[in-house]
């Protein structure tokens, strides 16, 4: 996507976008998409939360246990990078070395990661680290409270939505395609659990920043939700630079 505009021989850029929304939204589809098209970083924050989920059950440890696992969310050394192996994966996860990039999407994980990114001790250890890589800028950070808290001061904020029911579907087809069991009752149950859960927890709870633009995806296509993002890039591009900024160097080492 070209974002062109230089000002005084400077690259202008939208240079922080936020992506926000509840389980299965389309936030890394569109997420992905868009740091591919403008060349920058794609971050999607609920890796270190899944990452941290993964150490907790691997060391038997009881997801109840709060001070254990926030304790364990200080320790784990999370490292998110470029993709290893050409096995479909949109980037590679390592915990402590150990390459955890399709262990983190099981079930067992689905379930847990709920509770443990409910609490404030694991919140704040990973919030730490999301706000290091947002300050390099060029980067699509997506998850449930980077509008928020994480990078509040992001230059586009998006919340992206689709009805319980539409998410539920999209999530059983995916499943069924990767040849996985599943039942969509099931599937849509535990979405509107997990949508409870991050929701209604105390720190930083899933909602929409007073200034994030919300795109609905739930009768749209994929097609559709893109170029309708783009738009929105192009007229906050428009805008930032009649502004008269900002003025932003890439910081990320792509
Ligand atoms: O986007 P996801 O399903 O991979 O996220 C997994 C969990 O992590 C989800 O239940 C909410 C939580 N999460 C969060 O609380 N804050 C974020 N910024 C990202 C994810």
């Amino acid at each position: 996507m070209n974002l062109g505009g230089k000002a005084d021989g400077k690259p202008l850029r939208v240079s922080t976008i936020a992506i926000d929304g509840p389980a299965a939204s389309g936030k890394s589809t569109v997420g992905a998409w868009l740091a591919k098209s403008l060349g920058y970083l794609y971050f999607d924050t609920g890796v270190m939360y899944r990452a941290i989920t993964w150490a907790a059950l691997k060391r038997g440890m009881h997801i109840a246990d709060e001070e254990a696992v926030t304790r364990l969310a200080e320790e784990v050394r999370i490292v998110v990078s470029r993709p290893t192996e050409d096995d479909g994966r949109q980037y590679t996860v390592l915990a402590d070395g150990e390459d955890i990039t399709w262990d983190i999407r099981k079930a067992e994980v689905d379930w847990a990661v709920s509770p443990v990114s409910a609490y404030p001790g694991v919140r704040k250890a990973l919030t730490a680290q999301q706000r290091r890589i947002g300050q390099k800028g060029c980067v699509v950070m997506v998850g449930r409270d980077i509008g928020t808290v994480v990078m509040p001061e992001a230059h586009l904020k998006i919340y992206l939505t689709a009805s319980a029911e539409e998410r539920a579907r999209r999530r059983h087809v995916e499943q069924i395609a990767r040849g996985q069991e599943s039942d969509y009752d099931e599937v849509l149950r535990d979405m509107k659990r997990r949508d409870r859960i991050d929701s209604r927890r105390e720190t930083a709870p899933l909602r929409v920043a007073a200034d994030a633009i919300v795109v609905d995806s739930t009768s749209m296509s994929i097609d559709s939700v893109l170029a309708h993002i783009k738009g929105l890039i192009l007229d906050r591009f428009k805008m930032l630079a009649d502004a008269g900024g900002p003025l932003v160097e890439c910081q990320q080492g792509l």
